[in-house]
């Protein structure tokens, strides 16, 4: 199993090449500014005897997805996890006050990026009869949060994309599902202070926040063989916070 990991330098995309790793899959990892994350993250994979590979990939920057798929081979299973951040504090930017700028960059890059790097692995998968696609989304599609306009509208736009291709690509064994993750403890928010976390998970059903190895574990089931008909589904990880009236 070969798979293709964009965002593999840092956070939920390295956890989850570790992750496929562990279960013997071959995997390429993407990185953007961070070569030298993404290094590193090989580097650890085949101390553990695994094997890897990083190439770089700009979703802002469409001529970069052909040639970093094509540098990649053949892929089995596609993990869309790379993203480009815009504005995400709640609260921090009035709807009426996002740049045009951020608007394009943030749907260029995180809708018809992430569309145009599953247009490049679907005739491989097809000829194949096999292939798995995992596109990771965020809370914040389904809840809207006051502020991040652009990031929860690209997400959304990507729970959409599933629910099509499932139906396009399914009968050429391609199972397309949706990751959708709450506030994970990368790296991202670390800055948030100990008592908003502990909030927040008190909000959620399991009563903590999830890890990055948590949310690899989802994308690496949904994205492997053992799923064998899980398709055109949006799947929340417990991280994300309630809105149940158990909820405290
Ligand atoms: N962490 C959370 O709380 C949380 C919550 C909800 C959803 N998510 C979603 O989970 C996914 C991973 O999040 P994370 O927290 O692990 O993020 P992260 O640590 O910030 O990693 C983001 C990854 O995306 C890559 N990237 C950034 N801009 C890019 C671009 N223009 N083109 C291609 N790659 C680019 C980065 O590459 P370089 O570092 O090499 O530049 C990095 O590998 C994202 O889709 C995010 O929306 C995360």
């Amino acid at each position: 199993m070969h798979v293709l990991i964009t965002g593999g330098s840092s956070g939920i995309g390295a956890a989850t090449a570790l992750a496929y790793a562990k279960t013997g899959a071959r995997v390429t990892i993407t990185y953007n500014t961070g070569a030298d994350r993404a290094a590193e993250i090989v580097k650890r994979i085949e101390a553990e005897g695994g094997a890897a590979a990083a190439v770089h990939l700009d979703l802002e920057d469409h001529a970069t997805i052909g040639p970093a798929v094509a540098q990649a081979g053949p892929v089995d299973a596609l993990v869309a996890n790379a993203v480009r951040w815009g504005t995400i504090m709640p609260g921090s930017i009035a709807f009426e006050d996002v740049p045009a700028a951020e608007w394009t960059a943030v749907l260029h890059a995180n809708v018809a990026g992430n569309a145009l790097l599953v247009q490049a692995v679907l005739p491989e998968m097809r000829r194949k009869g096999f292939g798995r696609i995992v596109l990771v989304s965020s809370g914040i599609a389904e809840e809207g949060v006051p502020g991040p306009g652009p990031y929860g509208t690209a997400k959304a736009a990507l729970h959409g994309m599933a629910r099509a291709l499932a139906w396009e690509a399914g009968r050429d064994g391609i199972l397309v599902n949706v990751a959708v993750a709450g506030l994970t403890l990368t790296d991202g928010p670390r800055h948030i202070p100990q008592d908003v976390l502990d909030r927040l998970a008190a909000r959620t059903p399991s009563r903590r926040l999830s890890t990055a190895e948590d949310m690899a574990a989802l994308i690496v089931f949904l994205g492997s063989a053992a799923n064998h008909n899980v398709t055109g589904e949006i799947i929340r990880d417990g991280s994300n916070a309630g809105r149940s009236a158990h909820a405290q």
